[in-house]
Parts: C-alpha cells; sequence; structure tokens
C-alpha cells in the first residue's frame, strides 16, 4: 500500500484564514529546530497535564514527531520560543480493515492551552485535518480520545472497543492448556525490539490495528526519557514455539502491596502472533506465585482469558471506548473491506461537513466483496456518518445503533447489513496513539 506523506501537506487555508482573524498564527511546525520543537513539546506536556519536559525528553519525543505532520497555533507575533497555543500532529497511517488494510488520517496530541480554551481553535484544528485528509484521498481518519464527548460532532464514532480485564489470581485456577514451546525472561532493548516485531507481525490478525513505532515501544519497555522512573520497573516475557520462533511477548511491572509480601501484576502489553502464544503468556501472568491480581488494559473484547481459567467470575471484564474512526469517502473505505455475508441496500449517509454525505447503492456479494455507486434511489437505510463509521471495523453491529434509534429504515435490510459488516473476531486497537 503506497502511503502519502502527511508532512507535504500545506496547514489547511480556511482554518489559517479563520484563525488568523481571532488573533492566531496557524502553521506547519519542524521538529528539526530544537526551540520549535522544544516549545511543540512542552505545550503538550502542559495540555495533558505532565510536567515540564527535560532536554533529554525533548530530544527523544522530537525523533517520533519528526515522522510527523505537526501543527501549533500561536498568538499572532508571537516570540520564536513563545509556546504554541494549541498542537496537533497527523499521519498516514495504515489501518487494519476487516480482509484488508486502509490508509488512515491519524491524528494525535490534540491540545489547547487552558488559557485558550472555547474559542473555537480546537474545532479549527480538527476541521482542519479533515480538509486535508480530504484534498490528500485518504478515505478515513481516526484517532484515540481523552473524553469521550468531543469527537462525535466531527463525524468520528467510537469503532473500536477495548476490555479492560482484572483477575483476582486467587480464585482463577488455570484451566488453559499447556504450551509446547518456552517462556524466557526480556529485557531492555531486546524487549523493545520484541514489541515492535511482534505487534509488526500480528497486526493484521485484527480489524483496527495500526503500526507502532519505535519510541512507543522503547517507553514500554522502561527505556524512555520521559517515563523513565514510571515505567523504570518494566519487565518482559517473550514465548517462543516448539521451533524457537519468536510468536509473543509482554511488557509489564509488579506493583507491591505494602505489607504482604505480594504485587499485582500490571501488563503493559501483550502482543501475540499465534492463540498459543497468548494463552502462554496469560498463563505466565496468571499462575505467577505471590501474585493476587493481574491487571491490563487494551484487550480484545473477545479475549478468551474467561475460558482459560477455572472460575470465570475472578475475571473482571469491562469494556470502554477506544479507537475513534471517521469516514471521509465511502465508497473508498466501505470497497477497502471484505464483508461477512451477502447484503443489498441503498445507504444514505449523513454528514454536516458534506465528505460523506450522499446516497449509495451498496452490493456485498456472497465473496464478501462490495461495490458501492451513487444512488438516486429512495433509501433503505439512513444513518449518521458518525454511526456508520463506529461499526465499519466490525467491531459495533449496525444492529445495535438501530435500536437505540440511531439508524434507520427497514429492519431486514439492516439486519443483513449488520451480519455482514461484523468482523469474526473482535477488532482491536492495542496501543493508544
Ligand atoms: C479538548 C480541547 C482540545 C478542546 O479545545 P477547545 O479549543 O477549548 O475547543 P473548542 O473551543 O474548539 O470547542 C469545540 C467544541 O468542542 C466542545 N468541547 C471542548 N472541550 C470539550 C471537552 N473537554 N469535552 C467535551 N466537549 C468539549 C466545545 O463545547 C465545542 O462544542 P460546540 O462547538 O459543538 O459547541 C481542550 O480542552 C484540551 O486541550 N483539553 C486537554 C487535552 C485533551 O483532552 N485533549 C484531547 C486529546 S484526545
Amino acid at each position: 500500500m503506497t502511503l502519502i506523506d502527511a508532512r507535504s501537506i500545506p496547514a489547511d487555508p480556511l482554518s489559517a484564514t479563520r484563525l488568523e482573524e481571532a488573533g492566531f498564527d496557524y502553521r506547519l511546525v519542524g521538529m528539526d529546530d530544537p526551540v520549535a520543537a522544544g516549545a511543540f513539546t512542552q505545550a503538550v506536556n502542559r495540555g495533558f497535564l505532565g510536567p515540564a519536559a527535560t532536554d533529554d525528553e525533548i530530544t527523544w519525543t522530537a525523533e517520533t514527531w519528526k515522522a510527523r505532520r505537526n501543527v501549533g497555533v500561536y498568538e499572532t507575533g508571537a516570540a520564536a520560543d513563545a509556546l504554541p497555543v494549541a498542537t496537533l500532529n497527523s499521519w498516514v497511517a495504515p489501518a487494519t480493515v476487516p480482509g484488508g488494510q486502509i490508509p488512515m488520517w491519524a491524528i494525535s496530541v490534540v491540545t489547547v492551552a487552558a488559557t485558550h480554551r472555547r474559542r473555537g481553535i480546537a474545532r479549527n484544528l480538527l476541521e482542519g485535518e479533515l480538509r486535508a485528509a480530504v484534498a490528500t484521498g485518504v478515505p478515513i481518519a481516526g484517532l484515540t480520545v481523552s473524553e469521550a464527548t468531543i469527537y462525535g460532532r466531527y463525524g468520528f464514532g467510537a469503532a473500536i472497543p477495548a476490555a479492560r480485564i482484572a483477575i483476582d489470581t486467587g480464585r482463577a485456577g488455570w484451566a488453559g492448556p499447556r504450551e509446547e514451546g518456552r517462556l524466557e525472561y526480556v529485557a531492555g532493548e531486546q524487549l523493545a525490539s520484541d514489541l515492535g516485531e511482534v505487534h509488526e507481525r500480528s497486526r493484521a490478525n485484527r480489524s483496527g490495528q495500526i503500526p507502532g513505532w519505535e519510541t512507543r515501544w522503547k517507553t514500554m519497555a522502561g527505556l524512555a526519557a520521559e517515563e523513565g522512573k514510571k515505567n523504570a520497573g518494566a519487565r518482559g516475557v517473550r514465548y517462543l514455539d516448539a521451533d524457537g520462533e519468536l510468536r509473543g511477548v509482554m511488557a509489564y511491572s509488579m506493583a507491591d502491596q505494602p505489607g504482604t509480601f505480594r504485587s499485582v501484576l500490571k501488563i503493559a502489553h501483550l502482543a501475540a502472533q499465534t492463540d498459543e502464544a497468548m494463552r502462554a503468556l496469560w498463563g505466565f501472568a496468571v499462575n505467577h506465585d505471590l501474585v493476587t491480581r493481574v491487571e491490563v488494559d487494551l484487550r480484545p473484547i473477545d479475549d478468551p482469558i474467561v475460558h482459560l481459567v477455572a472460575d470465570q467470575r475472578a475475571v473482571e471484564l469491562t469494556v470502554h471506548d477506544h479507537g475513534w474512526l471517521r469516514i471521509l469517502d465511502v465508497p473508498a473505505a466501505l470497497e477497502a473491506r471484505r464483508y461477512e455475508g451477502p447484503a443489498e441496500a441503498v445507504v444514505q449517509v449523513e454528514d454536516q461537513y458534506g465528505f460523506a454525505a450522499g446516497t449509495w447503492q451498496v452490493r456485498i456479494g456472497a465473496d464478501g466483496v462490495a461495490s458501492v455507486l451513487p444512488s438516486d434511489a429512495d433509501p433503505d437505510v439512513t444513518l449518521g456518518v458518525a454511526d456508520l463509521s463506529a461499526a465499519y471495523a466490525g467491531g459495533v453491529p449496525l444492529a445495535q445503533l438501530a435500536a437505540a434509534g440511531r439508524v434507520r429504515g427497514d429492519a431486514r435490510v439492516i439486519g443483513a447489513l449488520s451480519r455482514a459488516l461484523r468482523s469474526g473476531r473482535a477488532p482491536l486497537l492495542g496501543i493508544w496513539y
């Protein structure tokens, strides 16, 4: 898949004009300039309520952000080292969809200074990103969110739910098989490299995944400048199959329970290319001596852990929204994925921004391939772009959205479309971005 370099796309002219009228300078920020990179990083840390960044942290972060299109909003006429009052960055990532991949405009580090909130700056930033993606021909946008109420207004839908899982190990027992491969401890650079390798090899297995990046894995392995203290206790274990091939890896830490000689095992990331590796890594965590509880987030909602323990009630599983998607080009998005069954419908999509608005004849064959053409016919199904986007990755049933009154039309057609859109395995986005 050829992916456009988002850095080559200039700042959106309409947002630039609107922000200029409000007294702001909206522009791309180069991370090669240490002063600009420093100010940008400090603004992001401040926006997410973190401490001021050290020089090492700035260098570390800038390495990752050099590959992204960084956008800053400054007071007009601000000094060269002034902090931007708003930040955001984006890049084009290949996102896994059922049966394939699609270029996705990924958006990150959206912050507006607390001194400048509720003046329309975030709106201009987000709308500018959507226009930039459309101008570039990227069919969907995606992000992960700090609050679930911010992005629906721009047409994003919560598409990739995640499970937060906690296991009472004293009660759980182990009912899983014993695997033929072997577990071994791994640390530091090797752990970071294994996390990246297994994630990359496994990300095609689940709709919703995108590639990670080096500093993300190093942070999980306890090597990050900015989070050195937080992840200083990072440990790792990997699983090699019977042929000695790396198939899974887990980064975790232990949180001491004072006065008990017991700990909580907190999994930072569990990546597995095979179910066998996933079972082996779960077994390592759940059967660990001196551990009373295992905690992890960002697992798929169909994680088989409930069937790996003897007592299902030892497992608390909380589902929450995680990956948000926004369809920008309906035919390109719908034709990029495969479907679980045939369906035929005239679908009307409402989009106040117009990008995805229209009526489409959607034909899905028995082979799971869709063709999507503009149509003048009366719609069988009508829905907003946020709801189509929510159902797109295969994790949110269209029928569930219809039951909530968000999708209207012929119940039989909605049922068939709903079944076609579901993915065989629940989608997963194993990282924040
Ligand atoms: C969230 C944030 C980016 C909003 O910036 P902002 O410039 O104040 O937002 P705007 O003035 O452009 O508001 C746009 C819309 O979003 C709404 N909105 C703003 N902040 C919101 C929040 N925290 N929750 C829900 N809605 C919010 C506004 O009410 C407005 O709605 P409307 O235009 O439909 O009436 C900013 O508050 C922030 O930086 N927060 C801390 C960092 C963060 O959470 N970033 C998001 C990362 S995913």
